[in-house]
């Protein structure tokens, strides 16, 4: 119990320094090269050497070079708005779908919200492309629909990330850190809402059919953080990956990894201690966000990235793990 009050306290009130964050990088890089260096003790991830190699480059992006090198990251990016296994009614092919999916990755590259970032949007695509691959014919989906409300699902935090994430308000208010949660917990309950508005505001200026925008809206509202829209959007089968994809990014490398990097980046260091208040309420919630997980595959991948960025934590910002438990 002491230890317990010890360790909120801490987090309120305290930023862990000593980060090993260029042999971390370099990790990150080995373990891309040779994928055998993550840890799997989950059975299906050792039959197949592919699925390993897509799973590691997932759970590590950060794209950091994103800004010294465009042109990569650009055909990067390119590479995963067309799925290859997209039939030929897909409405990928619509380039009114492509302008607007673009359209919502240029809003997330804008985001100043540390851990709602493009690369944030990357990863999730890639899951979700796996499981377009995985279900394409049995649930007879369309990519385009999933590209579309990932692209979009984070779109109200990245424009709007409320006045707490203003660096001059901040650093004032980390004195009552408790402000600055409630402030950011009341936004984020109505973000998936938020982003719907958004959505549908920006689709009057595109001719896309009634159909596709009604699964997209319903795509985004399975982030939603009220429980009964989620549950409701759920239903859906492109409710169920865009919710699952969501949730499996909370625990990867890559997402912690690329909200320090933002917060460097941006000369932020106010929002350090928020962001390691919201790795401890992740902590929290790690057997809720299990237990919402929609779809098979997705349970073996949670674990994955888990005890992933638990022994990376481990091994590159000890103080960090014993303090916010990552
Ligand atoms: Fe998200």
């Amino acid at each position: 119990m002491k230890r317990q009050i010890k360790k909120l306290i801490a987090v309120f009130y305290y930023a862990p320094r000593g980060r090993k964050l260029r042999e971390s990088w370099a990790y990150i890089q080995k373990m891309q090269e040779d994928p055998a260096l993550a840890h799997t003790k989950f059975a299906q991830f050792k039959k197949s050497q592919d699925n390993l190699k897509e799973l590691v480059e997932i759970m590590t992006e950060t794209l950091k070079d994103r800004v010294i090198n465009r042109k990569s990251y650009d055909d990067k990016l390119k590479k995963l708005l067309f799925h290859p296994m997209a039939g030929p009614n897909d409405s990928i092919h619509d380039a009114e779908v492509r302008k607007l999916i673009l359209r919502g990755v240029e809003i997330m590259e804008g985001s100043k919200d540390p851990l709602h970032d493009i690369s944030h949007i990357y990863r999730c695509m890639r899951t979700a492309r796996m499981y377009f691959s995985i279900y394409r014919l049995k649930e007879k989906l369309d990519w385009g629909i999933i590209a579309t409300a990932i692209a979009w699902h984070d779109s109200s935090r990245a424009k709007n990330p409320g006045f707490f994430y203003d660096a001059k308000l901040l650093k004032p208010l980390q004195i009552i850190p408790f402000m600055v949660d409630v402030s950011v917990i009341l936004s984020a309950r109505v973000d998936a809402e938020n982003s719907v508005k958004l959505f549908l505001n920006e689709t009057h200026n595109y001719k896309l059919d009634t159909l596709f925008i009604e699964q997209v809206e319903n795509g985004l509202l399975a982030t939603s953080n009220h429980r009964k829209s989620r549950a409701e959007a759920r239903d859906n089968f492109y409710g169920k990956i865009i919710s699952d994809v969501d949730l499996l990014d909370i625990y990867t490398i890559g997402r912690v990894e690329a909200s320090w990097l933002n917060i460097k980046e941006n000369n932020r260091r106010t929002a350090q201690k928020y962001i390691n208040r919201s790795f401890l309420i992740n902590g929290f919630m790690k057997q809720k966000h299990k237990a919402n997980l929609a779809l098979d595959e997705s349970l073996s991948i949670f674990e994955f990235n888990i005890h992933n960025l638990d022994s990376h934590a481990k091994m590159f910002y000890p103080k960090h793990q014993e303090i916010i438990g990552l």
